[in-house]
């Protein structure tokens, strides 16, 4: 279902595992930051019809944001700094102005961030089975959730305009190929 034409690098996973509690600050930041990209897609008046199901992804992700919370203070992991992702914000800088190219580019680019957390929490929830089966089955457990943001995005801009969107995502795949492979000593997902 995923469309990526490259794979994260190979030494993203055992910088995770090493620094499993900065990666779970950065995870609560992650997903306080989806519930806010689903508000701010309320903004676009191609997007007016969905208002609903925008509130509904920001409520799931706000409690996905409650649960990595919950899971840092039965850890004493104090929530702390957020760090921006470079490769978060490399797509986001081409979002091209203009009210139809811009929540086609928004979208996909939401769509792109919810379908790389999709990918990495099913590798995490594989990795950590053998060392933290709790953690493992947190993340299980929040792949389909992600995976539907994922589709949702996607359909959302396709339902706006079918040939830019593919036209775009063509961009953007290419784009994420590229930061995907910039090298980022900081533990995070994304
Ligand atoms: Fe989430
Ligand atoms: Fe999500």
């Amino acid at each position: 279902m995923l469309l990526f034409r490259e794979k994260f690098p190979a030494d993203w996973l055992p910088k995770v595992l090493q620094n499993l509690p900065a990666v779970l600050v950065d995870h609560a930041h992650l997903e306080r930051k989806a519930a806010t990209s689903a508000l701010n897609l309320e903004k676009y008046r191609d997007l007016y019809p969905k208002v609903h199901e925008l509130n509904a992804i920001a409520i799931e992700e706000l409690q996905h944001f409650e649960l990595v919370l919950e899971l840092l203070k039965r850890r004493n992991i104090p929530f702390g700094q957020p760090y921006p992702s470079p490769w978060i914000s490399g797509l986001m800088r081409s979002v091209r102005n203009g009210q139809r190219l811009q929540v086609i580019d928004h979208l996909i680019c939401c769509s792109l961030v919810e379908g790389r957390s999709c990918e990495k929490f099913q590798v995490l929830a594989t990795a950590l089975e053998p060392v933290d089966h709790e953690l493992a089955v947190f993340y299980g457990s929040l792949v389909e959730s992600e995976g539907n943001h994922y589709a949702t995005y996607l359909l959302m801009a396709r339902e706006i305009d079918d040939a830019e969107t593919t036209r775009r995502l063509d961009y953007y795949l290419d784009l994420d190929a590229q930061l995907v492979r910039v090298p980022n000593p900081i533990p995070m997902l994304h």
